[in-house]
């Protein structure tokens, strides 16, 4: 069939019967029919039509159970509300069962996952005059992490077929100033992990993993946040594990640990004393409590996510406008805080993607786009350029050089062109669920004809 002719009757005829495989595994599962339509002519919900999924309800996020309830009602009544009050408090104790988690011997918990990037900077004695390599598609905290130790944020440009950090751009922005480099694995996941470490390795550089969004991603085996020097996770409330605000540190080197400790404990070490620059970067232990309510069902959870990832590539496979995430041979495991596609306006006869978007929402199908601008893009750029402290250390060549390798072009294409489900909540649904969504995708599809008259 080729994929122009591609229509949801066919789509559907093609889809073998058989049982929803349930179990994760590295595979694709042969996964069931998906659910005809019922009552449905076809005419786009946007247009008079019926939707396919009105009133659709996702699984809740933040994942509340009474578990969680309890954990918080403890902390209150046990008057043990910060982390240095007792070492068999809510943090301490989640500190080791995230560890055991993540497969690491310690974590260090943070306020925030910018506060954990930040803390493994200065951990890692990165400051004024140095350059850290990284994504312009990201959360703003990954290059405050950097900023706030008056450090250089290098943007190198993403991929975009896999929205990743692009390691030959890596390659082509060292200079003799950088330090590590920074790889975001975006949507939760795992960025080309082998290229950039091997490019660390050889330009001696520390490599800082922002996995923020990639809890228990995989990697050729290993977990994401444990292949470079240190991995540094969000739990703020959209995340797959969330507190709120907070976030953790892992890494398999001790010293670096102890130092990210006293980092994030006002610059006063285990022992008591106040030896380095550090601010207050403590998670509390409320925080702490909803943590350890939330951890018994993540694994479960992630395997879900994993689950439905995976049936929606595969059911909308042959869906030529929307392409999903490259993910890199080698990832045995996605965290899918995210999914994404790139929308390809050519295939939906050259709609824009806000038509696409209207008309899948009027079907109970909300997916939108992501990060409007990349950071490239954002007034930090010129506001740098005025610090005495930049100014100092970079000297006006740098500074100069810095913006003019601000075009990131696939960057650019890649912020049009996205559009996502936010899948921390949606993704642990049912098969079904899933069904709505890829149903509602291929009659929209189906009517791309149509999309014109929006
Ligand atoms: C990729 C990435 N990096 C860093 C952060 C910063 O984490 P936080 O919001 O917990 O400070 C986030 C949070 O959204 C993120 O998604």
């Amino acid at each position: 069939m080729k994929k122009k002719d591609f229509t949801r009757r066919k789509f559907i005829a093609t889809v073998s019967a058989g049982s929803a495989a349930a179990a994760v595994s590295n595979s694709v599962p042969a996964f069931g029919k998906i659910t005809i339509l019922n009552n449905n002519s076809g005419k786009l919900a946007i247009l008079g039509g019926t939707p396919v999924a009105p009133a659709k309800v996702w699984p809740d996020w933040p994942y509340v159970d009474e578990r969680v309830v309890e954990e918080i009602v403890k902390t209150t009544r046990s008057g043990i509300w910060c982390r240095i009050q007792s070492p068999n408090g809510t943090v301490p104790t989640f500190e080791k069962e995230f560890a055991a988690l993540v497969g690491t011997k310690t974590s260090v918990t943070t306020g925030s996952g910018t506060q954990s990037l930040n803390t493994a900077v200065e951990a890692l004695g990165i400051g004024p005059g140095d350059e850290i390599i990284t994504s312009p598609y990201t959360d703003p905290g990954t290059i405050q992490s950097i900023l706030v130790s008056r450090a250089l944020p290098v943007m190198a440009d993403i991929d975009t077929e896999s929205f990743q950090i692009d390691p030959d751009d890596i390659e082509r922005k060292i200079t003799k100033r950088t330090k590590a480099l920074m790889p975001v694995h975006i949507m939760g996941q795992p960025c080309n992990m082998e290229k950039i470490m091997s490019i660390a390795k050889k330009h001696n550089l520390k490599v800082i993993e922002d996995s923020c969004q990639a809890l228990l991603a995989e990697y050729q085996g290993k977990i994401i946040g444990t292949i470079g020097d240190v991995g540094c996770f969000s739990f703020q409330t959209s995340k797959v594990l969330c507190c709120g605000e907070g976030g953790a540190i892992i890494s398999n080197n001790d010293e670096l640990m102890d130092k990210c400790y006293t980092v994030m404990n006002h610059g006063t070490s285990k022992s008591g004393r106040t030896e380095t620059i550090g601010s207050k970067y403590r998670m509390n232990e409320f925080e702490g409590a909803v943590l350890l309510g939330q951890l018994p069902g993540v694994k479960e959870r992630h395997a879900i996510r994993n689950r439905n990832a995976r049936y929606i590539t595969e059911k909308l496979k042959g869906c030529p406008g929307l392409v999903p995430q490259k993910l890199y041979e080698g990832t045995t495991a996605g965290s899918f805080y995210l999914y994404t596609w790139s929308y390809k306006k050519e295939h939906f006869n050259n709609a824009p993607r806000d038509k696409f978007l209207k008309a899948i929402a009027a079907e109970g199908i909300a997916l939108s786009g992501y990060i409007a601008n990349g950071l490239h893009k954002e007034p930090w750029t010129d506001h740098i350029q005025t610090l005495p402290e930049y100014k100092t250390m970079f000297g006006a060549a740098r500074l100069k050089k810095f913006k003019e390798e601000l075009y990131l072009p696939k960057c650019d294409q890649v912020c049009q062109d996205m559009v996502m489900l936010w899948a921390s909540g949606p993704l642990t649904g049912t098969l079904a669920d899933m069904d709505d969504l890829i149903n509602a995708v291929m009659k929209v599809y189906d009517n791309r004809d149509k999309l014109d008259s929006i």
